[in-house]
């Protein structure tokens, strides 16, 4: 949740801890700090709020001269963000600072005993135990004390650490949280993703679970747990600094919106060879894929509902059971899960705590993984038995658009493939799917370009107390992930009903002027749903209708329309979604709202 930078060399520290904490703000937003050494003094200046603060508090880092340094934006689990919650935290000698990104679990039993052994705390926060467990294991080796510290720790963790005494050197750790080395020329860096390191290298290690390292200038050494050297591979970043820039749009959110045609491309173009298509990364055999009895989807939030949108496609496509579980629930529910289940984990950020530990889970119980992950490296693309990256490129803002609509393209594209692999579509149809599927780019690039008129209802409808997204079958799969998306970005209530379970109670809500967003691209159901919208209409409802662009049927009930091009319903979620997501930014917009870094959410939840 939180982000961490850090740097060694020979320029100043501070203005390049600075630029890594601001691509790294999406990942926290309350507070922030930095740490940087100088004449073997460790200079820390800490803020409440944005990483703009610390840059005024700093003058963009003129006031903290030194070479080393570490760097942390925060986002508040253990204690309020204030100035003395924020990272960097301080040793009680001042010899160590440590940023910490994740949780320590027994944090309450280290804090007791270092208390009774004579260290006080400053902060309410988990991380302090680390600096002061450091100090009192500190015998003149860095390398020993933080063997010893992390020796101590349970729960998730990426570290970097400073001390005075060994001013050159930056050691980092990590375990179940994601931390990367850059590899630079008389420079090192390190931070929570490549974002913070793209504008300085493009070479980067990436630390496992139970790793650590020493970075000085000129050299990295990676240890495993027990501090024995280990060979790490360089590997190099193909993301570009472009890409995590907002490139004259107002807000990420907007520009990954219409970067969507160009993301959905990468994911499936690649994969289509000589007319069929190719999984290289996840050549799953005929054998075993007849073995399986069910498939299970499992993951958070937005990528929970790519999950709802793909198993509609799965189900008919296969003819294989599809069940999609919230990973938090499913780490608990001792899952009725073996070897002949195939578990599907959808994360964009590959760093979910709840969705890594589910994924543990089945694995633990037989399931073969298959990981459909946008970031290259992160934890749950290393752990699944196989990986189908999304290639949607950096996803800067919180609510996520192209990670969503890439998930649901390759879930739709793995559907197609397994259904061929099993011998469940004919040549003809198999072939009009895929032509289909070459297409959602296109789409989506239509749905972008006929709904100009979004801002315009922006304006009608921003002053909404709630809003209620219907629709049935596919059309139910967008609304749950559209009333997502207007919810955590325009703070509108907004709630997502199967358009028959209306009548069923949540129609006694519907009064005068309630929005109701229904949902109408799915031609096999669309009647049923025709017949929900006449019924709020009834009772007073203002209905926005998402259908096909010219569907006349329509034009008689609903208030307003926003359109998508006519097409299949199996593959339209991935297009549909997209006149919601400008809905809801544009409402957003009108309701003056932090678009990019809504309050309290962050962008990737490595907590649990
Ligand atoms: O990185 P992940 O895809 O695992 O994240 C899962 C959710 O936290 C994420 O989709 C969240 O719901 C988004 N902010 C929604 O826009």
């Amino acid at each position: 949740m939180c982000g961490i930078v850090g740097y060694t060399g020979t320029q100043e520290a501070a203005p390049i801890l600075l630029e890594g904490l601001k691509k790294l703000e999406y990942r926290g937003y309350d507070s922030a700090g930095i740490a940087v050494l100088n004449d073997n003094l460790l200079a820390v200046s800490k803020v409440t709020g944005r990483i703009a603060n610390l840059c005024e508090k700093t003058a963009d880092g003129k006031n903290c001269p030194g070479t080393v340094g570490i760097g942390h934006t925060r986002w508040a689990t253990h204690g309020a963000p204030t100035d003395t919650n924020a990272h960097p935290h301080m040793s009680n000698d001042g010899k160590f600072a440590v940023v910490h990104n994740g949780i320590i679990e027994n944090y309450i039993a280290l804090r007791e005993e270092l208390i009774q052994k004579g260290y006080h705390f400053d902060s309410e926060t988990d991380t302090e135990v680390i600096v002061h467990l450091i100090e009192m294991y500190y015998t003149g080796d860095l390398k020993k004390a933080v063997i010893r510290m992390s020796a101590r720790l349970c729960g998730s963790y990426a570290l970097g650490v400073v001390c005075t005494d060994e001013p050159e050197k930056v050691y980092v750790v990590r375990e179940a949280s994601p931390l990367i080395i850059g590899v630079g020329v008389g420079e090192n860096y390190f931070a929570s993703d490549v974002t913070a390191l793209v504008s300085y290298t493009r070479n980067a290690i990436y630390l496992d679970d139970g790793e650590f390292a020493e970075i000085t200038p000129e050299t990295i050494v990676v240890f495993n747990p027990a501090g024995h050297p280990i060979i790490k591979k360089i590997s190099r970043i193909t993301w570009d600094v472009q890409s995590a820039e907002k490139g004259g749009y107002e807000h990420f959110m907007l520009k990954e919106i219409v970067e969507q045609p160009r993301a959905i491309k990468a994911a499936i173009a690649p994969r289509i060879k000589n007319g069929d298509i190719a999984l290289d990364e996840a050549e799953l055999t005929t054998e075993y894929l007849e073995s399986v009895n069910k498939i299970v989807i499992t993951a958070c939030g937005s990528a929970y509902y790519a999950g709802c949108a793909g198993k509609y496609a799965m189900e008919k496509l296969c003819r294989i059971p599809v069940q999609v579980e919230l990973a938090s629930e499913l780490r608990y529910n001792d899952p009725l899960i073996d070897e002949h289940t195939l578990l599907i984990v959808l994360s964009q950020s590959g760093e979910t705590a709840d969705t890594i530990a589910a994924m543990k889970e089945c694995k633990k119980r037989g399931a073969k993984t298959l990981a459909v992950v946008n970031v290259v490296g992160s934890t749950i693309a290393n752990t699944a038995d196989y990986t189908l990256y999304t290639w949607a490129g950096p996803e800067i803002a919180v609510a996520t658009t192209k990670g969503y609509t890439t998930q649901v393209s390759v879930l739709y594209m793995f559907a197609l493939y397994v259904a061929k692999k099993m011998n469940r579509i004919d040549k003809e149809h198999y072939e009009k799917l895929l032509k289909i599927l070459s297409t959602l780019p296109k789409k989506v690039q239509e749905t972008l370009d006929m709904n100009s008129a979004i801002p315009a209802l922006a304006k009608k409808y921003h002053n909404a107390d709630s809003m209620f997204f219907i629709g049935r079958n596919t059309d139910y799969a967008v609304a749950l992930e559209g009333a997502l998306k207007m919810k955590e970005i325009s703070y509108i209530h907004a709630e997502s009903y199967a358009a028959g379970e209306l009548k069923h109670g949540t129609i006694a809500l519907i009064e005068d002027h309630q929005p109701v967003i229904a949902l109408c691209c799915n031609e096999s159901i669309m009647e049923k749903t025709m017949s929900n919208i006449v019924e709020v209409k009834a009772r007073g409802a203002e209905v926005l209708a998402v259908t096909f662009k010219d569907n006349q049927k329509m034009v008689p009930l609903a208030d307003d329309m926003i359109f998508i091009p006519k097409m299949d319903a199996i593959f339209a979620a991935a297009v549909e979604i997209v006149p919601l997501q400008l809905l809801a930014y544009y409402v957003a917009k009108e309701n003056g709202c932090d678009i990019d870094k809504p309050k309290n959410l962050a962008k990737s939840v490595t907590v649990e």
